[in-house]
């Protein structure tokens, strides 16, 4: 089990109206989100396309929220100071994104961001226990990236559970977010397995009530 006293909601920005994303912002502010997680797509590391560092700019005017970056690009070093300086929070990247993922974190860290791994579902919690040091975020993906509305990948539970067991051992304050298909029919079992902040996109941005959307997926809702 985790041991965080309060659960971290981040809606993915991905399942929002993208011609209205401040409002789309604000709304899930309003509605006690935590963190708003921002899906940055290539088109090559993933096979699609969302925005950049410009549209993180813009939306810091509507919100105060921790902005949650997750880099789906490759290489990443080249635009990590273009998103640190448009306002992004935490900067998290997959470790296959380039060939030094130590020193990926170490300049996230030297810009004074919250420096995060995200783990896709085939890949082993081995790809971190090198760099447990310099993180302050770990990702399990639940779903392969680059989509929303995606399945739960059940087998990932055992994994978020070892993750736990190996931040705990750190004694390290290290949020760990697991990020696909995220809904409140799947979020128990990933908070029971040791996770502190669930990403959901579609489970929020496509619900009528972001409000109730949003505490329904908090521990003892239903
Ligand atoms: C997928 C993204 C997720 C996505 C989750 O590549 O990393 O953040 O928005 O969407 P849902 O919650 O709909 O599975
Ligand atoms: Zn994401």
């Amino acid at each position: 089990m985790n041991t965080n006293p309060r659960i971290l909601v981040a809606p993915s920005l991905l399942a929002a109206d993208f011609a209205r994303l401040g409002e789309e912002a604000r709304a899930v502010e309003a509605a006690g989100a935590d963190w708003l997680h921002l899906d940055i797509m290539d088109g090559h590391f993933v096979p699609n396309i969302t925005f950049g560092p410009l549209v993180i700019k813009a939306l810091k005017r509507h919100t105060g929220l921790p902005m949650d970056a997750h880099l789906m690009i490759a290489p990443a070093d080249p635009y990590i100071a273009a998103f640190a300086e448009a306002g992004a929070d935490h900067i998290s990247v997959h470790p296959e994104a380039g060939p030094h993922l130590h020193r990926t974190l170490q300049l996230i860290r030297s810009l004074g961001k919250k420096p995060g791994v995200v783990l896709n579902p085939a890949t082993p919690v081995a790809a971190i226990e090198n760099v447990m040091d310099l993180v302050d975020i770990i990702m399990v993906m639940s779903v392969n990236p680059g989509f929303g509305g995606q399945a739960f990948i059940g087998s990932q539970l055992a994994k978020i559970a070892e993750l736990r067991r190996m931040i705990t051992a750190t004694g390290r304050e290290i949020i760990l977010q697991v990020d696909g298909g995220i809904t409140p029919a799947t979020a128990p079992a990933v908070l029971a397995a040791g996770a502190d902040c669930l990403i959901a996109g579609t489970a929020v941005f496509g619900a009528p009530d972001y409000t109730e959307a949003i505490a329904a997926l908090r521990p003892g809702s239903r």
